[in-house]
């Protein structure tokens, strides 16, 4: 077989894994006689002149690279190539510049690592340029359709569980309700989970509607049953009952979700007479080593997507289910958007503990 040359890029927001995958790819690509490209900062690093990228040596991809957090290729969330952002405002079609990239690179097929934002960029910009396309879901808010699992979800869901392990004693050692504000954009997958396995009171998410007097009524009742305190975990993206939302605006104009758990301190601390702590974890669920099985579907993963080139098959994301990489479109993937299921099992798993949900 005609040696070939991939391109490897990682998009969106960072999460830990990414360079587990990276690994894989490299090495599965290896062992056909194949390169791999990495390309730097996303699709931003095709908009250069020459484009920045650079061969990746298997040598350099022992063990060790998979405990590292990040990405050593860089990536970027920001910056959608067919409305780029100029300096003056307005926004440009850049597309045909990346495009363009890509072909200067000569390479015969390209693996994004990314999520479902990431992935219709992608995607859009492989039917405008001919590029054989393979996707690797990954992002710490699980949110992508037809996988059970991205890369990333693990490892934060790990650290937002060990943070409500150690919120656990100061609450108990102080008397006090404490807020854990978690990240999971508009779904409310890392709340639910790290809130049953952090032995969280009550979970707030976005996908379920809660009342105040409902929250304070667990707490009390905590309280009437001689415990004196309690763990609550919000997702970034809830509202307060009457619909307001909560962001922070950054230099420059991005907008990102923050401040619900301050909110919610406030409001549980009158209706309950409980005093509060509000804990926002932020980007600590995003930069450290990945857990086991972060590594594990990361590997999977990357192997999977370079036989993908092998076979030919193209347009695909790779994915979990049932206990086994599968592929499927990456437009049905992105089109099965996934929120958290209020019938699935935990929720219903959260509710028959006793947890409430605020509903
Ligand atoms: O999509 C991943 C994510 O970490 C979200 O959970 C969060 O809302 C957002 O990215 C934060 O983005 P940024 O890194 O730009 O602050």
């Amino acid at each position: 077989m005609a040696k070939k040359r991939i391109g490897i890029l990682t998009s969106g927001g960072d999460c830990a894994g990414l360079n587990a995958a990276i690994r894989a790819v490299v090495h599965r690509a290896h062992l056909l006689d194949w390169e791999t490209v990495g390309i730097i900062d996303g699709t931003a690093g095709l908009l250069q002149d020459p484009p920045e990228c650079r061969v990746l040596d298997p040598h350099e991809f022992d063990g060790n690279i998979m405990r590292l957090g990040g990405t050593i290729l860089g990536t970027t969330n920001k910056g959608n190539p067919f409305a780029f952002p100029m300096p003056d405002g307005s926004t440009k079609d850049m597309s045909g510049k990346i495009v363009d990239g890509f072909k200067a690179l000569g390479l015969d097929a390209v693996i994004g690592i990314g999520g479902d934002g990431s992935f219709a960029i992608l995607k859009k910009l492989a039917k405008k340029g001919g590029i054989n396309l393979v996707g690797i879901p990954k992002t710490i808010d699980n949110d992508i359709g037809m996988t059970e699992a991205a890369v990333g979800f693990d490892t934060a869901v790990a650290v937002a569980t060990e943070a409500l392990d150690r919120l656990q004693p100061t609450a108990a050692s102080h008397d006090r309700v404490m807020i854990l504000e978690v990240m999971g954009r508009d779904a409310g997958h890392i709340a639910v989970s790290a809130g049953i396995a952090g032995g969280a009171d009550v979970i707030l998410i976005p996908e379920a509607d809660y009342s105040i007097e409902n929250v304070a009524k667990k707490i009390l009742s905590i309280k009437e049953s001689g415990r004196n305190f309690a763990l609550v975990v919000v997702s970034e993206a809830v509202k307060t009952p009457s619909g307001e939302k909560f962001q922070v605006s950054y230099h420059g104009g991005e907008k990102r979700y923050g401040g619900i758990g301050h909110y919610l301190g406030e409001k549980i601390a009158e209706a309950t007479g409980f005093e509060t702590r509000v804990t926002i974890l932020g980007h600590v669920q995003r930069g450290c080593s990945p857990t086991y099985n972060d590594r594990l579907l990361a590997s999977a993963f990357g192997v999977k997507a370079v036989d993908l080139i092998q076979e030919g098959k193209f347009g695909r994301m790779v994915a979990w289910s049932n206990r086994q990489v599968i592929d499927v479109a990456i437009e049905d993937a992105i089109a099965a958007y996934q929120q958290v299921d209020l019938d699935g099992t935990l929720v219903q798993t959260a509710k028959a503990l006793g947890i409430s949900l605020g509903d």
